[in-house]
């Protein structure tokens, strides 16, 4: 036994011995001219055939090149300009929070020929014989004058931004505040995507690791530890393209699935986005949206529209200003939002099942954040089986998976965690139902479920390092019983993963509520690719 009491497993000086990897550390520019390096944004996130694209890139290099290629089933290069010269550029202090403000380098335009999807934009530099090589990555949607596809995948890009710790601050950890160590409600989209979010190299870990954590051994976050070895971002498992609408994309691609590619902040900016197509496709960790991206989703459900949604996390109420360039998100410390005591404080930037927002995420997509939470992640369920727990076999979309009552779904490919979402539930006769306490509809099904808590567990084991701990079971208490305390603590604990169906006046929605489902159809497990299928299928049927 590797156990040792009576000492607290996570001590001081076993937490700063561990600093390096689980906290802040952040991707950057060197400001030193001696370092070589490239960097590069563009002011908008996607783009569509005919519009111009803005390079803005920043290197120490006398020249660069940039490559642009459409990142599919298979990788497709389509664009390739060398010989650019190369200008190095400062960057502020606060870029994270007002952008890098760097002069426009070159600019192309989208053809007419490139079909919708990622595209990656590689950014290469040389000099006295070493080469650095940096990404960004654009969508490209579908030229107006076309017909819509029948699919459109809505990338989480306020989830990719309130992550993107380039510069030294997100919405989760930074460099702002007058100690210069606190995380920024504030964040601009002109600045370069962290290191892990465009590109990675196979077999970099995810998020929730490979095999459920053993409890008499020290609790492992392989993610973090490769991030830190290979200078990677910090947040590279929990956001971005590369590890989550990437491996949809490809999986779609392969197929054969005709899709429209946009992102979140085009919900935002144009509310009849959804119009035109049969199904909405969201992905991967989706865990901040705006009350107008909301919005669009439940009109075009109200028309008629359907929602494919294989994603987790739907927690936090953000805003964007200044035509998106800007995301605002308080989180935690809403109180602070200048909405606050508004007549707009429905707005103000917390999370949605609380007050004064009070739009549980159920009502949207027939699950709630604050019922879920973590699953996987450090001993959180950390001995979870991986995947969800079958309850409804017989329900249309397990059709063809072969699964019985209690059986597993994706366990052997992991998909159940790292965080997701549920719902307040009962159990009759050994099947789940809503209790509808939480703003769930009485018409959800619930096929599958897995457990999710906010508290890890303490195993007591020498040298052990937490991660998560009990601060969001703590926040959670705090909101909604006024007090923490070892009862409100102990209610505010308890979660879980809900795979559900909601038939919603002529619409319909179908939530597998788990960021990790896409590891499942990377992974080849054909179980999960069959539910994919079938819910796509129906959906995207005429
Ligand atoms: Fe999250």
């Amino acid at each position: 036994m590797t156990t040792e009491g009576p000492c607290p497993a996570v001590t001081p000086r076993t937490r700063a011995r561990a600093r390096h990897i689980l906290d802040h550390y952040y991707i950057g520019p060197a400001r030193d001219a001696a370092v070589l390096e490239i960097w590069g944004y563009t002011p908008r996130m996607s783009y569509a055939p005919g519009d111009e694209v803005i390079l803005h890139v920043s290197t120490t290099a006398d020249r660069w090149s940039y490559e642009v290629g459409r990142d599919g089933a298979r990788y497709e290069p389509v664009l390739t300009v060398e010989n650019l010269p190369g200008q190095h550029h400062e960057t502020p202090a606060d870029c994270s929070v007002m952008g890098c403000g760097w002069p426009e380098s070159a600019r192309f335009i989208v053809p007419r020929d490139w079909r919708p999807g990622g595209y990656l934009i590689t950014f290469a530099a040389e000099r006295d014989g070493d080469r650095v090589e940096e990404h960004h990555l654009i969508m490209v949607r579908r030229a107006c004058d076309l017909p819509r596809a029948p699919y459109i995948l809505v990338c989480a890009t306020g989830t990719w931004l309130a992550y993107n710790c380039w510069g030294g601050s997100n919405h989760y950890e930074g460099i702002t505040g007058p100690e210069g160590n606190a995380f920024s409600p504030v964040l601009s989209t002109h600045r370069p995507w962290t290191r892990g979010f465009c590109k990675l190299p196979a077999g970099a870990p995810r998020a929730l690791p490979d095999r459920p954590q053993r409890p008499d051994e020290m609790v492992r976050y392989p993610y973090m530890e490769w991030a830190y070895a290979y200078g990677y971002s910090k947040k590279y498992a929990s956001a971005g393209w590369a590890s989550y609408e990437r491996l949809f994309a490809r999986w779609a691609d392969g197929i054969g699935y005709d899709l429209d590619f946009a992102t979140l902040h085009d919900l935002d900016a144009d509310p009849s986005l959804l119009a035109g197509h049969r199904c909405a496709i969201f992905v991967g960790h989706d865990e901040y949206w705006s009350a107008p991206m909301r919005d669009a989703v439940d009109a075009f459900v109200a028309a008629g529209g359907k929602v494919a949604r294989f994603a987790g996390n739907f927690l936090w109420q953000t805003r964007l200003e200044d035509e998106g360039r800007r995301q605002i998100c308080h989180k935690y410390l809403a109180g602070n939002d200048p909405l606050s005591g508004t007549d707009q404080a429905h707005l103000v930037t917390g999370a949605w099942e609380l007050e004064p927002v009070n739009r549980p995420g159920a009502l949207t997509f027939g699950v709630n954040a604050l019922q879920g939470i973590y699953a996987g992640l450090g001993r959180c369920a950390g001995g979870g089986s991986g995947g969800f727990t079958v309850y409804r076999p017989g329900h249309w979309a397990l059709a063809g998976t072969g699964l019985g009552y209690g059986d597993q779904l994706g366990a052997a490919s992991r998909i159940f965690g790292y965080e997701v979402d549920g719902l307040d539930y009962h159990v009759e006769d050994g099947l789940p139902f809503p209790t509808g306490t939480d703003g769930g509809s009485l018409d959800i099904t619930i096929l599958a479920m897995g457990l999710a808590t906010n508290i890890e567990t303490d195993n007591r084991i020498w040298g052990e390092t937490q991660y998560i701990g009990a601060s969001d079971a703590a926040f959670k208490a705090e909101s909604l019983y006024g007090e923490v305390t070892p009862d409100t603590l102990d209610a505010s604990a308890r979660g879980n993963g809900m795979i559900v169906h909601w038939s919603k006046g002529s619409g319909e929605i179908f939530t597998a509520a788990s960021c990790e489902w896409v590891a499942g159809l990377a992974r080849g497990d054909m179980q999960v690719a069959t539910v994919k299928r079938n819910v796509l299928d129906r959906f995207g049927a005429r």
